[in-house]
């Protein structure tokens, strides 16, 4: 009997560790709210009113119809969208918004591309399969550090479009200010920092983010357009991929990603209800950044970021401790505290601490506590 019971709480233990969630610092698919996960667990078997899940019933349905339109609607309210601008749900991620764009946009013309890191350099290659990009910027040789001036800017007056990256994923760079385009239509990834923080949509002519770091899961992709560029999409460009069809059919040309949207919708009541709205989000984001950001500046250069200062994102924070050994050693040692996937992205290494929406300050400032504690147990001899 007494066997049986062990084996049981054998089992309850290890059951109950491997289910116990832990504060994840990944950069994308990232951490969601627990409130939209809960709910969505709640709803999971059957919709209100729906007889089924989410994932069970026409997208064309009474019931699908308020999911579409509110997740909609919510993006218009978060960012105070006028009705000049469509909300389109697409699919194929970011990176196929790097090809959407001058597919549609272009005209024959060409585009001028700011590249401050691996993510615009990515859409500007691309969009070099497309049609014709200039490069007005690049911040290669300083190791994209930062972004650009509007003096630093050569913009052509009869440029398709200009394209940036509100916040390089990678890198950790953030616009602080957005370029002045004299009226040139302005392109923005916003992939890893839309909703962190209030933005005037009537200074772009697109915005777009994939979904599976502020919106929800991967498989859905935001773009707010301005309605006029739709004009710009020719009949030739295929029917899934030409902006002016997909708003024409509500973003339902064919089945949409549902349970993507529905998540999407869930958020945005996150960010609106529970929340408070973008302001209040800007601030509890700021704050959080700060926690971590005053770890590394009070570290006597044990911990180093790789954007400057005034260009540093509030979103990912990549950073590196004096040696790749330590590196190895603090992410080991993260991970055994429940700190997980720190590990900076493939193409640079070192560690990186994604702290969207989602992540509860108390994940931030246990981080931050251990990253103190670290430094202590680990000092660094710069002489030995
Ligand atoms: C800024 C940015 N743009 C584009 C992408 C690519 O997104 P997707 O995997 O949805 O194509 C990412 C993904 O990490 C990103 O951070």
């Amino acid at each position: 009997m007494k066997n049986i019971f062990n084996l049981t709480q054998t089992l309850k233990n290890l059951f109950m560790s491997e289910s116990k969630r832990l504060f994840n610092f990944s950069a994308g698919p990232a951490v969601l709210p627990i409130p939209v996960l809960e709910r969505a667990q709640r709803e999971l078997l059957c919709l209100p009113n729906a007889g089924a899940s989410v994932m069970e019933i026409s997208h064309r349905s009474k019931e699908f119809e308020p999911i579409i339109q509110g997740a909609g609607s919510n993006i218009r309210k978060l960012l105070n969208i006028p009705e000049s601008y469509d909300v389109l749900f697409v699919q194929g991620g970011a990176l196929l918004q790097f090809a959407m764009i001058p597919m549609n946009l272009l005209m024959g013309g060409t585009a001028n591309y700011v590249v401050t890191g691996a993510w615009s350099k990515k859409a500007l290659s691309e969009a070099k399969l497309v049609g014709n990009t200039r490069t007005i910027w690049d911040g290669n040789d300083t190791g994209y550090r930062r972004k650009p001036s509007d003096e630093e800017l050569d913009i052509a007056n009869d440029s398709a479009y200009v394209y940036i990256c509100s916040n390089e994923t990678i890198e950790g760079v953030q616009y602080q200010v957005f370029p002045n385009t004299n009226g040139i239509p302005l392109v923005c990834d916003a992939s890893s920092d839309i909703f962190c923080r209030p933005l005037d949509v009537t200074k772009f002519g697109l915005i777009y983010a994939c979904a599976q770091k502020n919106l929800g899961p991967a498989g859905v992709t935001v773009v707010i357009i301005r309605r006029d560029l739709l004009e710009r999409s020719a009949v030739s460009v295929p029917s899934l991929l030409n902006y002016k069809k997909i708003s024409e059919a509500a973003s339902m040309l064919n089945t949409p990603p549902c349970f993507a949207i529905y998540i999407v919708k869930l958020v945005t009541d996150w960010l609106l209800n529970d929340i408070g709205g973008l302001d209040k989000m800007h601030e509890i984001n700021k704050e959080k950044a700060a926690l971590l950001y005053s770890a590394i500046d009070n570290s006597d250069g044990y911990y180093k970021t790789h954007a400057d200062k005034k260009f540093r994102s509030i979103m990912n924070i990549p950073f590196r401790l004096p040696s790749e050994e330590l590196d190895k050693k603090f992410l080991n040692s993260a991970k055994e505290a429940g700190l997980v996937t720190l590990g900076g992205h493939r193409s640079v290494g070192g560690l990186r601490a994604s702290i969207y929406n989602a992540m509860p300050r108390e994940g931030v400032a246990t981080l931050r506590d251990f990253m103190l504690e670290f430094v202590k147990n680990n000092p660094y001899n710069r002489h030995s």
